[in-house]
């Protein structure tokens, strides 16, 4: 497969390209599961009331393949974007035996390891190298790809992938499409933020609203498929700087490579 520079844009919703129209399309797409997941687990959610705690939701259907994975002890994760606060998630997969890996650039150590299966990295993840001219200074960055992430570390697949980015989440993804990497993920969850464009997304609304629509649309055709959506009724409830189509500002989305079974 060939590298991309840009993803495909969709048509428009409707030919006088109105936000509404675009937003709707959107909203819908968001919160319409594609598939229907039997076993849902919201891990972290299990020992705590619910809405103190985030939904991060995979699929342990058998007919994908994270929930042998986890069986046999061979399941990845990585976690990116971690706040200190909550890592009740990382802590479940890992103790279910998954190899957790955390990048949060303020630790003080370029690798802790807490316990027998979880790291932290002293990384964050960003959708573009940095510049060669901060890379000589700093010789080891702590800002790197996650193509060049798996490449360092040695892993080909990544059987969940979760981001909580605060709207870096937009041209991470659309770096992992872009560089196909993608294909080496076996279920994302993402938080998406709507309340503004995201980092470099630039555009006027409708523009943004297609922009982000055609990304996810880019994950469908890679054969991800939405099997859990949650609005985010404790945060603002604005889209694009506007109170306006009862849409949240904050979501979190699941979906499952299909393809991997
Ligand atoms: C995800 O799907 C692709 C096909 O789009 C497949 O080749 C790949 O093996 C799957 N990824 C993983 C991690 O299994
Ligand atoms: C707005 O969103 C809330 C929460 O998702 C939902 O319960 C309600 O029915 C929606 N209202 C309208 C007018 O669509």
């Amino acid at each position: 497969q060939s590298l991309r520079w840009h993803i495909e844009l969709q048509p428009w919703a409707s030919l006088s390209h109105s936000l509404e129209e675009e937003a709707m399309r959107f909203l819908k797409y968001i919160t319409t599961p594609l598939i229907s997941c039997e076993n849902v687990n919201e891990h972290g959610m299990t020992d705590k009331p619910k809405m103190t705690r985030k939904p991060w939701s995979i699929c342990l259907d058998d007919r994908f393949s994270l929930a042998h994975q986890i069986k046999n002890k061979q399941c990845r994760l990585y976690s990116l974007g971690l706040g200190t606060e909550d890592n009740h998630f990382e802590v479940n997969m890992a103790k279910v035996g998954c190899e957790v890996h955390c990048f949060d650039p303020s630790i003080k150590h370029p690798h802790i390891q807490e316990g027998k299966h979880l790291w932290y990295h002293r990384l964050s993840i960003d959708w573009r190298e940095p510049s060669p001219a901060i890379a000589a200074q700093k010789l080891h960055s702590r800002t790197k790809k996650m193509g060049t992430i798996l490449n360092d570390f040695g892993h080909r697949k990544i059987d969940v992938l979760k981001a909580d980015m605060e709207s870096a989440e937009w041209k991470i993804l659309e770096n992992l499409i872009l560089e196909n990497i993608v294909e080496q993920i076996g279920q994302l969850i993402f938080e998406i933020h709507l309340h503004w464009p995201g980092f470099e997304v630039s555009g006027d609304d409708s523009s943004v609203v297609r922009y982000w629509y055609s990304l996810l649309k880019e994950l469908e055709l890679k054969n991800f498929q939405l099997f859990y959506s949650y609005k985010d009724l404790s945060k603002p409830q604005i889209f694009l700087k506007k109170q306006a189509f009862n849409a949240s500002s904050s979501y979190i989305l699941s979906w499952v490579n299909t393809s991997w079974r």
